[in-house]
């Protein structure tokens, strides 16, 4: 066993001139021949990433939307890195069937299961993306369903992935539709209306009017699905009265609620869970994404205890025990909350051991205080091009407005085209910007990134 470990670190010294960042061969990029034209990158080529901060042949990159939502910790967090390393150097097994358990295939299930806030939990962690992981929750309320319910009551501007489960039950996959025949058992309420975190927690009426629309189907629902945050809506925000209210009527109807949280989950919100942060929670809670910071493809199911039976072909995957995401998942919980004392290296400058030790969440506030200020600046700014602020946590979406003040998705998309340009990465959906911003960006990084971001739409004034 030690020998194996002798092995892989001789090798692995040797190989680092391949992975030197000196030698990038930029050559390669002759090769986007070989890819689907929606997956051939820009002329912009990564060379090295610290934090939020890429270094690419165009020079800085800001990640103002954590490489497609994932990255919580930005590249190349120091704590993810070495744990990876470490196990890997260890002799411990590099795969194994779910047929046989290990220290850390237990241990990160209890973590997930504890971190979620879910009430007497049992978890199902699978090596898979988000889609995966919401067709099971649907698939496991299914299988707990009364038999008289067929509906399933999703909500519109919603999107759960891209099988086919996640193409029935979101709205805006609809198009995507394929293989089936039938419409269906899909029931669409309106989309929650936007909520601004501060303002009045009263139902405005269109909510009233969706939670009674909901109240006359639910003797035939079996389960509704809700993202909390509705990302790809324009990051519309549940109001957290409607999320309460949506619970008291799936308890009273007997309708399990699952939370779509693989945009909300693990740290964009300052918790573990929109459940935890809402203070709402439901029976199914899928989570992915940031759970292992891009560190691998791991999703998990947080359930209550009732759902431990699931049918032995829908709960295992290939790749059920994929320990690098597993140890990667460990690692961002640590770095969220805190590294236990024994495990921080004393030899760390005074500030990073600070911050291992007690965790970035410890600082959550003040960093969305410091993103609150840059987004109101920008708002001042550009008022004449933006609109509407939406969002909470490090999650927000600023809508592009033309001289009539009427949503703008083309100068939306070419001002995202621009900052990509001009040195920050975001994302936009109809007429909105989309930041999703890793929570080790420091102030100045954020200060740096929103000024090109306002001398860029300032362009467009
Ligand atoms: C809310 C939500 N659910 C599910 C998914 C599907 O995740 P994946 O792309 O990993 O399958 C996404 C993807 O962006 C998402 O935003």
């Amino acid at each position: 066993m030690k020998n194996k470990a002798t092995n892989t670190q001789i090798i692995a010294e040797h190989l680092a001139k391949r992975f030197d960042i000196r030698n990038t061969d930029f050559s390669k990029a002759d090769s986007r021949e070989y890819l689907c034209d929606n997956l051939i990158p820009s002329d912009i080529f990564v060379i090295a990433g610290n934090g939020a901060v890429l270094e690419t042949n165009h020079g800085k990159l800001f990640d103002l939307s954590s490489m497609s939502l994932n990255c919580i910790l930005g590249q190349n967090d120091p704590w993810v890195n070495a744990s990876i390393q470490a196990y890997i150097a260890s002799g411990r097994p590099s795969f194994h069937s779910t047929r046989v358990g290990s220290e850390i295939y237990y241990e990160v299930a209890e973590l997930i299961a504890k971190v979620s806030g879910i009430q007497n939990p049992v978890v199902n962690h699978r090596q898979c993306n988000g889609s995966d992981v919401t067709e099971l929750a649907i698939l496991a309320a299914y299988q707990h369903k009364d038999k008289d319910r067929e509906l399933l009551v999703s909500f519109r501007g919603s999107y759960y992935g891209q099988n086919l489960t996640s193409f029935i039950a979101s709205d805006l996959q609809t198009q995507n539709r394929f293989l089936l025949t039938e419409e269906p058992s899909i029931y669409f309420l309106d989309a929650p209306d936007n909520f601004l975190p501060g303002s009045s927690e009263n139902l405005s009426s269109n909510d009233i009017k969706t939670l009674d629309e909901l109240r006359t189907i639910a003797s035939k629902s079996f389960a509704v699905i809700i993202e909390p945050i509705q990302m790809s809506n324009m990051v519309n925000v549940c109001n957290p009265s409607f999320l309460k209210e949506l619970k008291t009527i799936c308890e009273k109807f007997d309708i399990q609620l699952i939370f779509d949280d693989i945009q909300t989950g693990f740290g964009w919100l300052g918790t573990f869970s929109s459940a935890s942060f809402f203070d709402v929670y439901p029976n199914l809670l899928a989570v992915s994404k940031a759970l292992t910071a891009g560190y691998g493809p791991l999703s998990s199911l947080v359930m209550d205890k009732r759902y431990k039976d699931l049918p032995m072909s829908t709960v295992l995957k290939t790749n059920g025990a994929d320990l690098r995401s597993l140890v990667a998942a460990r690692a961002v919980i640590e770095r969220l909350r805190g590294v236990p004392k024994e495990y921080i290296p004393s030899d760390l400058s005074t500030d990073f051991r600070h911050e291992l030790e007690v965790g970035l969440f410890f600082s959550f506030k003040n960093k969305v205080e410091i993103l609150e200020q840059c987004v109101q600046t920008l708002k001042q700014q550009c008022a004449s091009r933006l609109g509407n602020m939406r969002g909470c946590g490090l999650i927000r979406c600023v809508e592009v407005i033309d001289n009539h003040g009427h949503p703008d998705p083309e100068t939306c998309k070419k001002i995202q085209e621009q900052l990509l340009q001009s040195g920050v990465l975001v994302r936009s959906v109809k007429h909105g910007l989309l930041f999703k911003i890793p929570i080790v960006i420091t102030d100045q990084e954020l200060h740096e990134a929103f000024d090109i971001v306002g001398s860029v739409i300032r362009r467009f004034s």
